[in-house]
């Protein structure tokens, strides 16, 4: 059911923890599930996050999209991390169950909150950035009909 890129991230997930005084935390849930996922970033005057690191509360393929979207902006600047979709997550982990769809949804919605936290404190403007929801459940059910 899983491949072995999802198993290898919940098994030894990449960037678990807290980054104190982060420039940009972003937490999202959702209310069908019960799922959280909490997302740091630091990032560095010229808008490049040097690192980054996650808690997620929540099922095995929370924790592996969360673990693989935190790889996969690490070292990028901003506007690149935008590109970071769940699409982008579920491709690097060579794909998901059609039902686990929603949580690396999550973890593309944690990236753009805390996108959002940092883009709020330091009066800046991220090109495509949206207000995030903090709880993704909502619409879920017609992206989730894409795959
Ligand atoms: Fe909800 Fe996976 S079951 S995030």
């Amino acid at each position: 059911m899983y491949t072995e890129k999802v198993m290898d991230h919940f098994q030894h997930p990449r960037n678990v923890g807290e980054i104190e005084n982060a420039s940009g935390v972003g937490t999202v849930g959702n209310a069908k599930c019960g799922d959280i996922m909490r997302i740091y970033l630091d990032i560095d005057d010229n808008q490049i996050i040097r690192d980054v690191k996650f808690k997620t509360f929540g099922c095995g393929a929370a924790v592996a999209t969360s673990s693989m979207a935190t790889e996969l902006v690490k070292g990028k600047s901003v506007q690149e991390a935008m590109e970071v979709t769940n699409k982008a997550v579920m491709e690097a982990l060579d794909g998901l169950p059609p039902v686990k769809v929603h949580c690396s949804l999550l973890a593309e919605e944690a990236i753009h909150a805390a996108l959002w936290d940092y883009a709020e404190k330091h009066g800046i403007k991220i090109e495509g950035l949206e207000k995030p929801k903090a709880d993704i459940h909502e619409g879920e059910e017609e992206e989730a009909e894409e795959y």
